[in-house]
């Protein structure tokens, strides 16, 4: 993913006239779920401004449960049904669920077609809608079948956020924080005195939180060493998240991720040298806005799920540390009974 390819408020729907001018292409798909076709498709095709007479409207149902071979399948069939041939081209206009979804579904219609990501929600602007990754879930596992493939662009909208909830607010903000922790201090700074419950995040700080991660996707595409740092607070992120789930008890990804980062910088700080008032600054801003849920984690549920289920729940699990803000090592080989030390530590304050 370029990062020259990524563009923001009218200039995106500038370069979206073009493609559509081309004439490059017979057919257009736009993808949609239910609430990004009633929140974001009037105001798309009205900035827009412009008749797409090619243009097919294909709508799915909210939620994860969407990312699904069984959907897919589906959306393939109408595809052929609509007449889609490889010089046709699809337009995600939604969150992650909707660019991971039709990003794959275009990776494999016909050997693969062009798509173009409009991303609607925070999470998916700041992370899913501009990493070349798209997928499905397939089984128990999420993102278990999918491919590594480039939108032909992005077009970054921020007046899309208007109607997302707060809850989604702080789900993609949570990614942001991890930006600026991974790389750097100046933006973290920003991030920190930004006021998230006033008002949606800003041109500015969405532009350097995609170069962040866009830049660290350019230089290392299929997660060969460095792209390994955008793992931080996701270790023990998704062990929280499949953990609060399997009670009947969700969080966002993005909550998840956030605890996930309490958790491994308190490690991080065992580890390195951190500043103390730098630390406490940071671990308190993101328990201010990231509170662990009431229910207590069961211990052996939860380094199970740390282990990625593996038999061998005594061999050392791989984190991303942070020597400081803007620092990070990967492949720090921590025991999970420290995690769980740190764990328990961080819960009770
Ligand atoms: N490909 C990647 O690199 C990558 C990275 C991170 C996450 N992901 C994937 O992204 C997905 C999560 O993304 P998400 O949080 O955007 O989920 P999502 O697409 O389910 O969106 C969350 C909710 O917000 C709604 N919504 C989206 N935009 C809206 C808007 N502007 N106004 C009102 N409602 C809106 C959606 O309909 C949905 O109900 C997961 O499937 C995850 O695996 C992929």
């Amino acid at each position: 993913m370029a990062l020259a390819s990524i563009f923001f408020g009218e200039e995106a729907f500038n370069q979206l006239r073009e493609v559509l001018r081309s004439g490059d292409y017979t057919k257009v798909g736009l993808l949609v779920d239910s609430n990004t076709f009633e929140c974001c498709y009037p105001n798309f095709m009205e900035a827009l401004a412009m008749e797409v007479p090619q243009l097919e409207l294909i709508e799915i149902e909210p939620g994860e449960e969407s990312k699904s071979l069984e959907i897919l399948a589906s959306l393939w069939e109408s595809l052929g049904e609509l007449q889609f041939d490889r010089n046709s081209l699809i337009i995600n206009l939604g969150g992650g669920v909707v660019s991971d979804l039709g990003g794959f579904m275009a990776a494999t219609y016909m050997r693969g077609i062009d798509f173009i990501n409009f991303p609607t929600s925070l999470l998916a602007m700041a992370d899913a809608a501009v990493g070349s990754k798209t997928g499905i879930n397939f089984g128990a596992y999420k993102n278990r079948i999918g491919s590594f493939s480039d939108p032909l662009m992005v077009g970054i909208i921020p007046d899309f956020l208007k109607s997302l909830t707060e809850q989604e607010l702080y789900s993609g903000w949570a990614e942001m924080l991890k930006h600026g922790l991974i790389s750097d201090l100046q933006h973290w700074n920003a991030l920190y005195q930004f006021d998230l419950e006033e008002k949606i995040p800003s041109k500015r700080l969405l532009q350097e939180s995609i170069a962040i991660k866009a830049k660290i996707v350019e230089a290392d595409k299929k997660e060969g060493g460095l792209r390994k740092v955008l793992n931080f607070g996701h270790s023990v992120g998704h062990a929280l998240e499949s953990y609060y789930a399997s009670i009947q008890s969700p969080i966002s990804h993005g909550h998840a991720v956030a605890l996930g980062m309490q958790v491994e910088l308190f490690i991080s700080a065992q580890k390195f040298p951190w500043d103390q008032v730098v630390y406490d600054s940071v671990q308190e801003y993101l328990r201010q806005y990231y509170n662990w849920p009431e229910l207590p984690v069961d211990q052996e549920a939860f380094l199970r799920l740390l282990a990625g289920d593996k038999k061998n729940q005594a061999s050392k699990i791989r984190l991303v540390l942070l020597r400081g803000i803007g620092s990070p090592e990967i492949d720090q080989e921590i025991a999970p009974a420290l995690v769980w030390d740190a764990l328990t530590k961080v819960v009770d304050g």
